[in-house]
């Protein structure tokens, strides 16, 4: 990965040498040679050695990445929504957060080849009972890690699903984004580029509608929309009808979503709705959307209070935070009738600081 990263820095160097009008989203714009490498060589020397996709001039993690502190960084014409700042974790994280403690500490995200090695404690994902690829196994089973050497991989499922492409199946990087604030769509690769293999509830096409800097600064009016359903909590449903951002995360951590059994909860609910009675009544993310708690809508172009559920995001980034679990907040700071908070687990559970 050291050789790749080197590379990047120096196609960095070189790019701002290419002067093209900055789009401010939706598709990449810039000469090609800024991303794309015809024969993977140049002036005689080598540029990457492995293989890549599409011909890039650098893989994923390295055109995601940044030494520096910034999280949206420039790179020819193009804006790049950075993941993983190498040196520090930064200020303004994106809305998965960010991969920087992921590189040295398993427990903060999830470990990706190219960031960190597999994790040594999760052998597996927390709840999957997926053993596919001849019995499972990290080096042919799917999904048991993302953070696997290709070349040690003797599966095509584990092979070709790896890295951040593990979870980013259907990213297009050329294709056009809606008008902002309509939903996505087939055409602009689903919500941030998520899909599972099937356009199944089970492994669904994302939907969802994409805050425009992918919030880097969220506010009430500025955020992303994530999709949910409002009776999943029971027993996982298979219903391509209604695919949502929990059911994704649920393609590879099935079991720790069957949560009611026998009338009481054995895992926190996602994909049930808030309530609008109660402690939970004073939450109302359509008027006063929390970034640091967000909800999942069941029609996210019609978002009533009434419609509003919890999902698998309401506790957790994407990629990775500052606290251990990926939490998006400090649990060890959640602390009942320990006085007045409205941070975190309090957002929703209002009447029990
Ligand atoms: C800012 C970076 C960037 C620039 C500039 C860029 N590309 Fe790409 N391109 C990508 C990435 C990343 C992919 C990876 C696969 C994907 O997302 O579809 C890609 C994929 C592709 C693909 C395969 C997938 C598809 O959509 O058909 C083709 C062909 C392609 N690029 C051609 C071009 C050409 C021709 C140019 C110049 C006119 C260009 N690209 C400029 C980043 C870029
Ligand atoms: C050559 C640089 C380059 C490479 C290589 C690259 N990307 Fe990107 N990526 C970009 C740029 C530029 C954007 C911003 C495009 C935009 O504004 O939608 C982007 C956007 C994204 C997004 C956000 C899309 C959205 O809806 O906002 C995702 C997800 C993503 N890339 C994943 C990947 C994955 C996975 C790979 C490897 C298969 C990859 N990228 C490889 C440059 C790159
Ligand atoms: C476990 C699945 C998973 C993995 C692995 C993963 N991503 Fe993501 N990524 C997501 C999800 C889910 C989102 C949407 C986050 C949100 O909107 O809250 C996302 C969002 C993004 C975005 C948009 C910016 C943001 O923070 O919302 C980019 C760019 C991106 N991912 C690139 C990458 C790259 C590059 C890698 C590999 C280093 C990677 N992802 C690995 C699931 C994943
Ligand atoms: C492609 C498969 C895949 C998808 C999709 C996926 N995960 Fe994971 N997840 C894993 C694997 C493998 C591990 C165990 C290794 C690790 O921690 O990286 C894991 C670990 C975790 C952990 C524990 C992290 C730690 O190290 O303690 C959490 C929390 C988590 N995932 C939440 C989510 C959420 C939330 C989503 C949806 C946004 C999601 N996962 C989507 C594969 C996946
Ligand atoms: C109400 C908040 C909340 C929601 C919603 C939530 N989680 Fe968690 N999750 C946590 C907390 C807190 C932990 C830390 C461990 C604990 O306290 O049980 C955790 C831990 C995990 C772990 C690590 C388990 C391990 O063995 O290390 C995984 C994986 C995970 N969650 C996945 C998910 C997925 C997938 C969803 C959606 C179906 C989800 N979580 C929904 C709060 C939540
Ligand atoms: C986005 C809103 C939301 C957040 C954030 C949230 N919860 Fe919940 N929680 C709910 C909902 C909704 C229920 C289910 C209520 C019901 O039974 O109808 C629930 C149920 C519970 C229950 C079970 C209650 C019972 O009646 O059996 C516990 C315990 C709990 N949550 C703890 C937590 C903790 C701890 C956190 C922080 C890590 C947290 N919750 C964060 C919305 C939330």
């Amino acid at each position: 990965m050291k050789a790749i990263k080197i590379f990047s820095s120096v196609l960095r160097a070189l790019l701002p040498l290419i002067i093209i009008p900055v789009s401010v989203y939706a598709n990449v714009s810039g000469t090609c040679s800024s991303c794309h490498t015809m024969h993977n060589s140049q002036n005689g020397s080598t540029l990457v050695a492995e293989a890549q996709t599409s011909l890039m001039a650098d893989s994923c993690v390295g055109c995601h990445s940044s030494s520096g502190t910034d999280t949206i960084i420039t790179i020819g014409g193009s804006q790049v929504p950075i993941v993983y700042n190498t040196t520090a974790y930064p200020d303004k994280p994106l809305a998965g957060g960010n991969f920087y403690h992921v590189a040295t500490d398993d427990a903060y995200g999830h470990n990706v080849w190219g960031i960190s090695d597999p994790d040594a404690t999760l052998t597996n994902a927390p709840g999957s009972t997926n053993s596919c690829g001849g019995g499972g196994g990290i080096l042919t089973g799917c999904h048991f890690s993302l953070a696997v050497d290709p070349s040690l991989n003797t599966t095509m499922m584990a092979k070709g699903k790896n890295g951040c492409e593990g979870c980013h199946l259907s990213v297009k990087h050329h294709s056009v984004d809606p008008v902002a604030g309509q939903p996505e769509n087939d055409a602009s690769g689903w919500y941030r580029g998520l899909s599972g293999h099937y356009a199944s509830h089970f492994s669904p096409l994302v939907p969802g509608i994409e805050s425009s800097d992918w919030e880097q600064n969220p506010s009430s009016s500025n955020h992303n929309v994530y999709s949910a359903r409002s009776d999943d909590y029971i027993q996982f449903n298979d219903d391509s009808s209604s695919p949502t951002i929990t059911a994704y995360c649920v393609g590879c951590h099935e079991t720790i979503h069957n949560q009611l059994e026998a009338n009481v909860w054995i895992r926190h609910p996602a994909d049930i709705l808030l309530p609008e009675i109660g402690e939970y009544s004073s939450y109302d993310p359509v008027d006063s959307y929390n970034p640091t708690v967000p909800v999942g809508w069941t029609d996210i172009s019609n978002r009533t209070r009434s419609t509003a559920a919890v999902i698998c995001l309401s506790c957790h980034r994407a990629h990775g935070s500052q606290y251990p679990d990926m939490l998006r907040w400090d649990y060890t700071t959640m602390i009942a009738n320990g006085g007045e908070n409205n941070t975190g687990c309090f957002v929703c559970h209002s009447e029990k600081d």
